[in-house]
């Protein structure tokens, strides 16, 4: 008799980055966990290593606790999502393929000439693939992850992008002190605390106007009812400088709890007569 392969069990859910499957089961017990790492090795052909989350993602640089379950003993790889290929550290660094499908659609909203600010870069997904797409474009990214910097600069080149991608090492509040008016388009990826970024991202706009796309969890009993409670805190916020022309969930991330994205339009500002 055949039993189920282990990825097909109902509820049993995995993500592969790269040539890296990653589980989370942090109520199984060890020998399990290793039992179903070796399984997933043996009935998936791509992969190669086999790691389990220890624990939600946490800290300033979003970086999840890793145990070795199977396969080759690291936690490096390289990742491929639309013709981008990324290193990541999966121990050090913060990834998510999840969010492939967002970066695509801001990647395809960028138009030539325009000089964009993404605030927090991890090993660059989003500025690779924006400069990929939009070759008449620039991009200012900062993070403060040494490692994911280094792993971004490292990517900038392998993807041969390094040219238009400025890549700071450093805070983002810090780097941002005394910018205005600098930037047709930013990004914020930092849903976790995005709305502490959100008045020194529309101070870095152009006086002409510009768009802000801004990442946050928001708790609901549904889909609709989170969207709603973004956009009523965001054009609280926004005071009649911009509106939300845009929003949708990204994910669930837990019971009642989603990643929700608004496209915020930044009104031109008006000169003084
Ligand atoms: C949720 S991750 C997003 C990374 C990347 N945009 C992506 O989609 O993979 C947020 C990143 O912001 C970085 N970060 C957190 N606080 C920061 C700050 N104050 N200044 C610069 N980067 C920061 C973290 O180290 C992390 O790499």
């Amino acid at each position: 008799m055949t039993s189920t392969p282990v990825h097909k069990v109902p509820g049993f859910s995995f993500e592969i980055i790269g040539d890296i499957a990653i589980v989370k089961m942090p109520h199984t017990d060890k020998s399990k966990r290793k039992t179903i790492g070796e399984a997933l090795l043996r009935d998936i052909r791509q992969i190669r290593v086999v790691l389990a989350q220890k624990g939600p993602i946490g800290g300033e640089y979003r970086i999840r606790e890793m145990e070795h379950l199977a396969g080759e003993p690291r936690t490096t790889t390289i990742h491929k999502e639309y013709g981008c290929s990324f290193s990541i550290d999966l121990s050090r660094v913060y990834f998510s393929p999840r969010l492939s499908t967002e970066r695509m659609r801001v990647a395809d909203l960028v138009t030539p000439g325009e000089y964009v600010l993404n605030m927090f870069a991890g090993v660059s997904p989003f500025s690779i693939l924006i400069a990929k797409k939009q070759p008449q474009c620039t991009i200012v990214e900062i993070e403060l992850n040494l490692v994911a910097h280094e792993l971004a600069q490292k990517n900038a080149i392998r993807n041969k992008v390094s040219e238009r991608i400025e890549q700071i090492h450093g805070d983002t509040k810090r780097e941002l002190e005394g910018v205005q008016g600098r930037f047709d388009r930013v990004i914020i990826p930092l849903p976790e605390s995005s709305f502490e970024f959100l008045e020194s991202a529309i101070r870095s706009i152009k006086k002409q106007g510009g768009w802000i796309h801004f990442y946050t969890h928001m708790h609901g009993r549904s889909n609709a009812d989170a969207i709603e409670s973004a956009r009523v805190k965001l054009e609280e916020s926004l005071r009649s400088r911009g509106s939300l022309r845009y929003s949708r969930v990204v994910k669930g991330i837990g019971p009642g709890w989603y990643q929700i994205v608004a496209d915020l339009e930044i009104y031109p500002i008006q000169q003084a007569q």
